[in-house]
């Protein structure tokens, strides 16, 4: 595995194999609640540009259950959030951290702190990606499905960092996916394009959500207007009406369909209460998988430095 994780097209099948392993070998072990602390006197510096509820508390806590301690750096209460350069920023903290966990903006920005620091960046969510959460959705699928192997990936909603990071996984792993936005809210067409060329079992985008949600194994969707987006949101909900998950959408896909969001949803919009509350909702376990997921990343990330 690469130095970083920003973006899980960059990950070998070996890669997704052992997150995948570990996050099942530590949730195990906590589970019987067996101490486990290979990462004791490590640090991980936790960057926040934007909000968060599940990122923040599963990488402090898997932090601090793995034995290491994690701070919280909002950009606010930083220099990086007058100016200093991500560089500096970058070099220094390197010396004084094992690894870094940036939640911003831009992609762009994440990269560079990677290329400058001699430590581990994961990225913790951009407007562009969301590679921790989608390796936690995929090992959620693995657990409620028994392999995310030819099953049909279906998301439906705007074509955010949620959207871009399921085209990038579905590029690398063979399950097929079923988008759906609206016309203007496309995801990102360079992902799209190279990953419709990588996918294993296919990409498909289509315009009727109906169509996505078809005799699909997964039913997937996210808000409709992300963060930095809230101006947007009244505009939005207009358009992204025909897209929201209700029964009568989740009844075209398979029986046994399983339902997820990343969270926060907004019940109402891209999701009714019934679908969010129902019986073949698994967001609360997946939000737990975060926990698990991100101390897999964190364990193979930052001990491997030792060696
Ligand atoms: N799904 C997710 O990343 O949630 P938070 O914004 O609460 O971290
Ligand atoms: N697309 C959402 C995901 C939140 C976890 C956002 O970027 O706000």
């Amino acid at each position: 595995m690469r130095k970083d994780l920003l973006d899980v097209y960059d990950l070998e099948l070996e890669d997704f194999k052992s997150i995948f392993e570990n996050a099942r070998r530590l949730k195990a072990m906590q589970e019987k609640k067996k101490a486990y602390t290979p990462l004791k006197g490590k640090t991980l510096g936790m960057i926040f540009d934007k909000s968060s509820t599940r990122t923040r508390v599963s990488f402090e806590v898997g932090m601090y259950q793995l034995g290491g301690l994690a701070l919280f750096l909002s950009s606010r209460d930083t220099q990086l959030g007058r100016g200093e350069s991500v560089g500096d920023t970058a070099r220094i903290m390197s010396r004084y951290l094992d690894g870094i966990m940036i939640r911003t903006f831009s992609q762009e920005m994440v990269e560079e702190f990677a290329a400058f620091a001699s430590i581990p960046v994961i990225n913790g969510l951009t407007d562009l990606l969301h590679p921790c959460q989608i390796l936690s959705d995929l090992f959620t699928i693995i657990e409620k499905k028994g392999t995310y192997e030819g099953l049909k990936v279906a998301y439906v909603g705007d074509g955010n960092n949620m959207a871009n990071s399921w085209i990038n996984a579905a590029a690398r792993l063979p399950f097929h996916l079923a988008l759906s936005c609206p016309e203007g809210y496309d995801p990102d067409a360079g992902i799209f394009d190279r990953g419709i060329k990588a996918a294993k079992e296919g990409i498909t985008l289509y315009r009727d959500p109906a169509e996505a949600v078809k005799d699909a194994d997964v039913v997937n969707t996210d808000v409709w207007a992300s963060m930095g987006q809230e101006s947007e949101q009244e505009a939005r909900a207009k358009v992204f009406r025909p897209y929201q998950i209700n029964e009568a959408l989740l009844s075209l896909a398979k029986k046994d369909a399983i339902v997820m969001h990343c969270l926060p949803a907004h019940r109402g919009e891209e999701i009714t209460a019934e679908v969010l509350d129902g019986p073949q909702s698994v967001v609360i376990d997946q939000a737990e998988n975060r926990l698990h997921v991100q101390k897999a990343i964190l364990e193979i990330l930052i001990s491997r430095e030792e060696k």
